[in-house]
């Protein structure tokens, strides 16, 4: 069903109130949303292969997310990721990115993006171009088409660097994430840094979290970016460069190359005192820290009238209890993950 652009009209009319800033002062600027649970993957580190989806009742409609969304950008938000699960396997996704962009031509959001695992971008790669948005991130971890069959279970690698090649052709910026997994794919970022960078790309690597029973052991994936980037700095010379996203994301610049490589290590860096965002998850559930439980219901506010008023007091009071700060730990006596929720529920 398309949104209804009179209806979201008339409530960013009248959603003008105070920015969002947690009790630490941190100003809430940066929203990131699943818009869905599904997946046209099953990456070995994210899910099982026969996951359990959530009821279509349970998850918001793209009217209602685009409603959560624009409450947020009302309140200060300036970036917004749309993630997932696939955020382009959405039925009908685009009338998201869309109805969104309003907020990029009014001045009141500065960027619009997506993280996506590039299977879909053949198919839309121009028409997200066309919605404003600039600047993509495709997850992609190998360049071995038989060992991305391995870690995605159900991916192609052709489609997902026809994918690329099309959102590259579209003129849409791309950043690579890739997780960096022991014995699997370790042996590979030289090769990912040159043909990412070759590419002008830039490409981050990211140390695996702990979240949600996934049914091999975790431990046996953890690959601390320390020890990647020590390795690196034999072959390479990488320069420290002041580029940060508030975010858990370090940066240098590869000399050799001149392209710029990230590493994000939530299990061996402490970034939350720079934290400026928060996650919604496709059922309106708000996650204010992506290390803790604590979270607070918005679709309940959301469907139980048309105009915002229950909704930004949710907000309101859920921003109020945004910690300090996270403490994941893989738990190496029982070999559980620390958080049972997976990354496909929150959206990395
Ligand atoms: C959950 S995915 C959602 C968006 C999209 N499906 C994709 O793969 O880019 C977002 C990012 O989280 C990463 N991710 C998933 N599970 C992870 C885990 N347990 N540890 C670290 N990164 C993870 C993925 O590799 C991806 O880069
Ligand atoms: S990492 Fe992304 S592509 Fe892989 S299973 Fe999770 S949601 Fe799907």
């Amino acid at each position: 069903m398309p949104i209804d652009q009179a209806a979201v009209a008339e409530l960013d009319r009248v959603d003008t109130r105070p920015a969002l800033v947690d009790p630490f002062g941190r100003a809430i600027t940066y929203l990131r949303v699943s818009v869905t649970d599904r997946c046209d993957f099953r990456c070995i580190y994210c899910m099982s292969e026969n996951m359990a989806f959530l009821p279509k009742r349970d998850v918001l409609s793209l009217e209602e997310l685009d409603r959560l969304c624009s409450a947020f950008v009302a309140r200060g938000v300036r970036k917004l990721r749309l993630t997932g699960g696939e955020p382009l396997v959405r039925r009908d996704i685009m009338t998201l990115f869309s109805s969104l962009s309003r907020h990029l031509r009014s001045g009141d959001l500065d960027e619009l993006t997506v993280t996506t695992n590039g299977s879909q971008l053949g198919k839309y790669a121009r028409e997200i171009k066309s919605c404003g948005v600039q600047r993509i991130n495709v997850s992609l971890d190998t360049l071995n088409a038989e060992k991305f069959r391995a870690i995605t279970r159900w991916g192609s690698l052709d489609q997902v660097l026809a994918g690329i090649a099309a959102a590259q052709d579209a003129g849409l910026k791309i950043k690579i994430n890739a997780v960096a997994l022991k014995g699997v794919n370790d042996d590979e970022f030289p090769r990912l840094i040159e043909w990412a960078h070759g590419r002008g790309m830039d490409l981050t690597l990211i140390e695996v979290m702990p979240l949600g029973e996934i049914g091999a052991g975790r431990l046996d994936q953890y690959l601390p970016l320390s020890m990647v980037r020590a390795r690196l700095a034999e072959r390479y010379q990488l320069e420290d460069i002041d580029h940060r996203s508030g975010g858990p994301a370090r940066y240098v610049r590869v000399a050799e190359t001149g392209g710029i490589l990230g590493f994000i290590t939530p299990l061996t860096h402490n970034f939350c005192e720079s934290c400026n965002r928060v996650r919604v998850t496709c059922t309106g559930t708000l996650y204010m820290c992506l290390g803790q439980e604590d979270a607070a219901d918005l679709r309940k506010p959301l469907r139980a009238s048309e105009g915002n008023d229950l909704l930004f007091a949710a907000i309101d009071e859920a921003i109020l209890r945004k910690p300090k700060g996270h403490d994941f730990i893989i738990d190496r006596r029982h070999k559980r993950p620390a958080l049972a929720r997976h990354m496909s529920v929150t959206g990395g």
